[in-house]
């Protein structure tokens, strides 16, 4: 790692002072937070309802293309899309419905379960070859209540410790009804890390959504903060006005039956949840340094929740107030005339995920000069 960008990781770090414009705009940082920190959590895919026996998905995950693919035996696996003879993509980007992949390169054959089972003109193969020693490479795959995340890590703990509370908190928002009423994507010009302590940051919500998050959040003397290794939250109750509205699910009890949640994972998503069945789930994606692709995804029950329409617009009203602001404050990190600033109590969920980011880099840093 370059010496400036350590630098940069390693200032203020017992401060409540904010990261370095440089972490915003140097691009050698990217392939870092692709290879230590995106390949060494758990990253969010979509539904595995939506996936029918023989389907796949192919989609990228860390910079990567991935399969995910519900195999014979019902259950959801996950594959790097890349042909183990000589290294081919094996799928392009989609769904699709198939009963083995065929590698477009040599037309080697593998099942759903990633074993290869077929080679055209096999006797040309030296005698050393092994079917067994060319599976396709697996991916950890676990899900939450349907929800499909993926890991190239090892190490990083199973997914339902990973998401800390949330499994106790909304283990109860789906139901066999739960459908995806919405889903999109924004490019924005900023940096991932832009976006995604927008999100994190309950400070903004009064000046820059007064009509559109505000009225829902209610006022900030109710706001409480939880925190967990990976995960940190924003609690606050269901206001009157929005109680009155809406319906709630019959079988939630106590704070659940009234919180509005709003979640950070890290490294990059976001959860909220209603009381009225609505999971909304946003992950930021880095395209290059100054760019990223935030994507949405709603899911909510029909006849409870509000109407596919009326939930798209008022994401898409709050979204489009965020990438107004967060296109602007990445022109400050590139103008140079920004030094790292401070932070108020109800910008806790920022830092919380800077210090992990200078966690995963820093040990990286650690590793490379031994
Ligand atoms: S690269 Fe896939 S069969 Fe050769
Ligand atoms: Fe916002």
């Amino acid at each position: 790692m370059k010496e400036n960008l350590k630098a940069a990781l390693l200032a203020n770090a017992q401060e409540p002072i904010f990261f370095d414009r440089i972490l915003y705009c140097d691009r050698d940082l990217l392939p870092l937070e692709q290879e230590y920190i995106f390949r060494r959590t758990w990253l969010y895919i979509g539904d595995s309802a939506s996936l029918s026996t023989g389907d796949v998905l192919v989609t990228e995950a860390a910079g990567s293309s991935i399969l995910i693919v519900r195999s014979q035996d019902g259950k959801v696996k996950a594959f790097h899309n890349v042909c183990p003879h000589r290294a081919s993509l094996l799928c392009a980007n989609g769904i699709q419905q198939v009963k083995q992949f065929v590698c477009p390169y040599h037309a080697w054959v593998f099942n759903l379960e990633g074993q290869l089972i077929g080679t055209p003109h096999q006797e040309g193969l030296p005698n050393i070859f092994r079917f067994e020693d060319y599976s396709l490479k697996p991916l950890r795959c676990e899900q939450w209540q349907g929800f499909i995340f993926v890991s190239f890590s090892d190490n990083v703990p199973p997914l339902l410790e990973y998401l800390g509370d949330i499994p106790a908190s909304l283990g109860r928002h789906r139901t066999d009804a739960t459908k995806l009423f919405v889903k999109k994507h924004y490019r924005v010009a900023c940096n991932w890390k832009n976006f995604h302590d927008n999100t994190l940051c309950d400070y903004h919500l009064r000046a820059v959504h007064p009509k559109t998050l505000h009225p829902i959040q209610g006022p900030v003397h109710l706001y409480e903060h939880h925190f967990s290794e990976y995960v940190n939250l924003l609690y606050t109750p269901t206001t009157p006005q929005w109680r009155e509205e809406n319906q709630v699910l019959e079988h939630l009890t106590g704070r659940i039956r009234i919180g509005n949640f709003t979640y950070g994972i890290f490294p990059n998503l976001h959860l909220v949840a209603l009381p009225n069945g609505m999971l909304g789930w946003l992950r930021i994606d880095p395209i290059t340094v100054d760019t990223c692709q935030v994507n949405l995804e709603v899911y909510g029950i029909p006849g409870i929740t509000e109407e596919p329409a009326e939930l798209e617009a008022g994401f898409d009203a709050t979204t489009c107030e965020d990438i107004a602001i967060t296109e602007g404050v990445q022109r400050g990190y590139a103008s140079g005339a920004y030094t790292p600033g401070i932070a108020h109590r109800l910008e806790s969920r920022i830092l919380h995920h800077q210090r992990l980011i200078r966690r995963f880099l820093l040990r990286v840093s650690d590793l490379l000069k031994n």
